[in-house]
């Protein structure tokens, strides 16, 4: 199984390594270890708030089809190796993910308890999310 590796940021406190089923997308696997990610719409590509950059492995992904492309453009500091996580599914490879700031901030807004906590401890609390 490929693994997919979440990069450290200004809340995750280390890398995550994480096995993942080929297939997935990274926003299903994210969430469902409670890795900080935005998610305003639910994943079905109607905003960008799963805005990430792929540091490793970003060819082995399924190529972007229009509508991630449009989406993206409205995102912040978008790259060349960004990709919306909702709609970028793993292959046979290894990923290297880094969660941008846009999705960062969407995450707190969607998340307003764990902020909360977070504001007061400095302590992230991972809450899975399952599909
Ligand atoms: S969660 Fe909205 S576009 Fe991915």
């Amino acid at each position: 199984m490929p693994k997919v590796t979440f990069k450290k940021n200004r809340v995750l406190p280390k890398d995550y390594v994480l096995e993942a089923e080929p297939g997935k997308t990274i926003l299903e696997i994210a969430q469902a270890e409670g890795i900080p990610i935005g998610a305003n719409c639910g994943g079905v590509c109607g905003c960008s708030t799963c805005h990430i950059y792929v540091v490793k492995g970003f060819d082995s992904l399924d190529e972007m089809e229009d509508r991630e492309e449009d989406r993206l453009d409205l995102g912040f500091d978008v790259r060349l190796n960004s990709r919306l996580g909702c709609q970028a599914r793993t292959s046979s490879e290894d990923l290297m993910v880094d969660v941008t700031e846009e999705s960062l901030k969407a995450f707190f807004d969607e998340n307003p308890k764990i902020r909360k906590h977070y504001e007061a401890t400095g302590e992230l609390l991972m809450v899975p999310h399952s599909h």
